[in-house]
């Protein structure tokens, strides 16, 4: 059987929230996101793995280890949505369903921002909603899994 646990990947500078740029993204540190995400995700009867790595590499080991481990993945890559092929290669490899989120609105700023690599094997993405966007995951893949 699947475990009933989510993985919560936060890639780089994500550890900075609520001193990077609050204008942007907002005052909410990412312990407060993931203390949040587990708080929801328990109620819905998952456990949570949270891992926020500025290296992409240790991103894609944390994707790999979910296979078999965890029943979902919640990412949000940061900058290397925009740049990385590794890392929906490691995404499409797990075969596990993905849920992206953009603190931003990635479509409302600059143009090198507006394309993931991440959304085309992703099945949801959300972007500018803050951090709710990540209850938003949780509630999608928790929903959807058995
Ligand atoms: C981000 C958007 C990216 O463009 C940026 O590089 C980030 C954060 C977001 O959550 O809005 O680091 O993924």
């Amino acid at each position: 059987m699947t475990a009933r646990r989510l993985l919560l990947l936060n890639g780089p500078n994500l550890n900075l929230l609520g001193t990077r740029q609050p204008e942007v993204y907002g005052a909410t540190t990412l312990p407060e996101i993931e203390a949040s995400v587990t708080a929801l995700a328990a109620e819905l009867g998952f456990e949570v793995r949270a891992v926020q790595s500025n290296h992409e590499g240790v991103l894609i080991d944390a994707i790999h280890e979910a296979r078999g481990d965890c029943a979902g993945i919640i990412i949000n890559p940061g900058a290397y949505s925009h740049t990385s092929v590794a890392i929906p290669d490691a995404l499409t490899s797990v075969e596990l369903p993905v849920a992206e989120v953009h603190l931003s609105n990635i479509h409302r700023r600059e143009p090198f921002r507006h394309h993931s690599y991440v959304s085309a094997v992703a099945e949801m993405v959300i972007a500018g909603a803050g951090p709710a966007g990540y209850e938003y995951a949780v509630r999608y893949l928790a929903g959807k899994l058995p």
